[in-house]
């Protein structure tokens, strides 16, 4: 039609390239329009002119209306895909139940909320529909029940018995997971309980069968020893350094009796009512007697009256251990000061040196069997390593911790801190206070 026009006015080709130029702005402008229209769709009507565009038109408005949002171009961006929370938690779950460990999710009521398929063999605990039931319920061992009640947060693992077969030994430690949610651990010690007790039983049976062939050999030394006719024979300067040796011989294995006698007492030992001061007092002399040649100055500051529920004689050992080391460990004419006091959060013996110290690197492994600083100089004083490791297994038997400050070159402090439920005072302690 433009063609024809252009023929019939003499300008054929300048009316045809006006003709494209409109078509193509037509074209644009539609194509505008459906750019606008699909970023708003819901504000924006097109012009709809006939012909393809108006096609188009309708047919993306059809499927808009059919909801069909994948093949329209929203400009609003994409909700993106769901993360598959499922699959994670089944991930999780998996990797879980994979450990050979127990765990079981305590919510703040100590419901369970979430257990892994070994605390299903090792706590019993899954075995029935258990969600939100009372750990208490499924695991009545009283020990376990009274740390959870007590302790939110247990630094030291307890060592029990598992609920589904005795002659299986666990580990378990209960911590904070989240806000008023505790994750409770469980793993098999089977292996290490009975080595343990092999350990135990080896040590305790030697120093049982050595201990009389000991007593003999001594007794027949000091005979020796006794004797006026003996005293000319060459042999005679030997004899002393037998008896020494054997003498140190009898209390390693009297050490490592009591360190037995220990570990295998039960959790709660003799509940006797130990008055402290006085006990302090009988030590001093003894760790006097000791080191008479010292001239040590002893000085003792303990408040009378105040005294520890438990066994005097464990209790005798620990205090004496602490004594004699600060006399072994100080030079002549030292100060040894022994103080016996209490706040709120219980009651603190202190044995304070002004002896050798201990270098820092030495204190994290002071209290383990036979760990001297100076095994010459503890032969030398007749010390056999044993000591502090007795003092930590009483303290323990008695809920009381030791620690330890030192100054190299200038003395040391031991305390013990034993909480206020194992102390009494005058007026609450029975009528016959014992001592050792
Ligand atoms: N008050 C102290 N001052 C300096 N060093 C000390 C003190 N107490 C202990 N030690 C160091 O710690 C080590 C371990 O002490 P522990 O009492 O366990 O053993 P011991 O004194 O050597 O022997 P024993 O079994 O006869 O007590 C000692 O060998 C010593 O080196
Ligand atoms: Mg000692």
């Amino acid at each position: 039609m433009v063609l024809l026009v252009g023929i019939a006015v003499g300008r054929a080709l300048v009316f045809l390239q006006a003709a494209t130029l409109g078509y193509l702005v037509w074209h644009l402008f539609q194509i505008h329009q459906l750019w606008v229209w699909l970023r708003h769709p819901k504000t924006i009507t097109p012009v709809r002119f006939a012909g393809i565009w108006r096609e188009v038109f309708e047919s993306i408005e059809d499927r808009l209306r059919a909801g069909d949002a994948r093949s329209i171009p929203k400009h609003k961006p994409r909700r993106r895909p769901k993360p598959k929370l499922n699959w994670v938690v089944k991930q999780f779950d998996k990797s879980v139940s994979g450990l050979s460990d127990a765990a079981v999710l305590l919510g703040q009521d100590d419901e369970v909320e979430w257990w892994n398929t070994p605390a299903n063999k090792l706590l019993g605990i899954g075995r029935g529909d258990d969600r939100g039931k009372q750990v208490t319920h499924l695991f009545r061992h009283p020990e376990f029940i009274g740390r959870l009640r007590k302790e939110k947060n247990w630094h030291k693992p307890l060592e029990v018995p598992s609920p589904v077969d005795s002659n299986t030994w666990l580990t378990i430690l209960v911590v904070p997971a989240g806000k008023n949610k505790r994750l409770l651990q469980a793993r098999d010690s089977t292996r290490l309980h009975r080595l343990e007790q092999v350990r135990r039983d080896f040590v305790a049976n030697v120093s049982h069968e050595l201990r009389t062939p000991l007593t003999v050999i001594n007794a027949y030394v000091e005979t020796l020893l006794d004797r006026d006719d003996t005293k000319a024979l060459p042999w005679y300067p030997i004899l002393p350094k037998i008896h020494r040796q054997t003498e140190r011989m009898e209390k390693i294995v009297g050490d490592l009796l009591l360190l037995s006698g220990l570990e295998l007492a039960q959790k709660q030992p003799r509940q006797e009512h130990v008055l402290v001061a006085a006990m302090l007092e009988v030590i001093r002399e003894e760790a006097l007697a000791l080191g008479t040649d010292l001239h040590h100055h002893i000085e003792i500051d303990a408040q009378p009256g105040l005294g520890i529920v438990g066994n005097s004689r464990e209790l005798r050992s620990a205090l004496s251990n602490l004594v004699f080391n600060a006399v072994r460990y100080t030079a002549a004419s030292g100060k040894i000061i022994l103080r016996w006091y209490r706040d709120d959060q219980g009651g603190y013996l202190l044995v304070r040196d002004t002896g050798i110290g201990i270098d820092a690197r030495h204190l994290p492994r002071i209290t383990e069997r036979f760990y001297r600083v100076d095994a010459g100089r503890s032969r030398e004083t007749g010390g056999t390593g044993l000591g502090l490791t007795i003092v930590k297994h009483v303290l323990a038997q008695h809920d009381a911790v030791l620690s330890i400050e030192s100054v190299p070159g200038h003395g040391s402090d031991f305390t013990c801190h034993f909480p206020p439920a194992r102390l009494f005072e005058n007026g609450n302690q029975p009528p016959q206070g014992k001592i050792a």
